[in-house]
């Protein structure tokens, strides 16, 4: 283990705090911040030569903002945002230090990062450029590198698109005063892991799945093609036009 100091602001919340734990039990000695707890950005800078920024994607570039300019030459300033692209351009413009983007695509509900996927962002390093893989790699992950705007098209699909379909069949199920956990006899395998995925969704954080959706710049274009899809299908049911249907399904 090398001989140096992270801090994580945001290190008191949910993906934050998993990765405290992580770089603890690496051995490192790991400072975790809040709005309230932990040392203040100039403290934090002063001491740690690596400096992850793991806050709502809302505020990131915000909190960049203050804490890039603090950051020494040599030092690292990484983020664990689920979108990308303007999180990697505020840490290149407000810093002189080096600069990696992550995304750990994962929450904080998995016991181990093995066999898990994350996405580093090699934006302006030298130094470090392999300290993130190299550790990660060595705990089973699986790590490759991109780019800020392919990421966040990625992700218009994998997140927004996926849990606003959650979401939707969630209120949905909701307006029709049926308890889905009371169906008992009436649910097939597939339903039930569909409420996990929906219970899951509305039941964590609803301002991370709120920002992953609305703030997510791809998003808006996929949400036109969902809504033509429904008008479509909505179309064909109406006709009761079968074949129209298992056409439209097998295209
Ligand atoms: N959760 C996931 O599954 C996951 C996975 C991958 C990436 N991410 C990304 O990780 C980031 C954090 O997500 P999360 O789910 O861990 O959020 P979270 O559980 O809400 O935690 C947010 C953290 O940020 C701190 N914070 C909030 N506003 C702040 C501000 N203005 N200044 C400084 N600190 C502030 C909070 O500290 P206090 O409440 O103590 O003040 C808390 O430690 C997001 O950008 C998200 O996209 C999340």
């Amino acid at each position: 283990m090398e001989d140096f100091e992270i801090g994580i602001i945001g290190g008191t919340g949910g993906i934050g705090k998993w990765f405290v734990n992580f770089f603890r039990n690496e051995g490192y000695i790991v400072h975790a911040s809040g709005r309230k707890t932990g040392l203040n950005i100039d403290e934090l800078t002063k001491r740690c030569e690596v400096v992850i920024i793991s806050v709502p994607i809302g505020v990131t570039c915000e909190v960049i903002r203050q804490v890039g300019p603090h950051m020494k030459s040599g030092s690292l300033l990484m983020d664990f945002t689920s979108l990308k692209e303007d999180a990697v351009r505020c840490m290149i413009e407000s810093s002189v230090s080096e600069v990696m983007g992550c995304h750990p695509l994962f929450g904080p509900d998995v016991l181990s990062m093995k066999g898990q996927n994350i996405a580093l962002f090699p934006a302006r390093v030298k130094k470090w450029v392999k300290w993130p893989e190299n550790i990660f790699k060595r705990r089973g992950a699986n790590v490759f590198e991109d780019s800020p705007g392919k990421h966040d098209e990625m992700m218009a699909i994998v997140q927004a698109l996926n849990h606003f379909n959650s979401i939707t069949m969630g209120v949905t199920l909701r307006e029709q005063n049926v308890d889905p956990f009371g169906l008992e006899h009436y649910t097939t395998p597939l339903f039930n892991k569909k409420l996990e995925i929906i219970s899951r969704v509305m039941g964590d954080s609803s301002r991370l799945y709120a920002e992953l959706i609305a703030m997510n710049p791809k998003f808006p274009g996929i949400l036109k093609s969902y809504r033509n899809n429904i008008d479509r299908l909505e179309a064909l049911i109406r006709r009761r036009d079968i074949e129209g249907l298992i056409k439209y399904i097998e295209k």
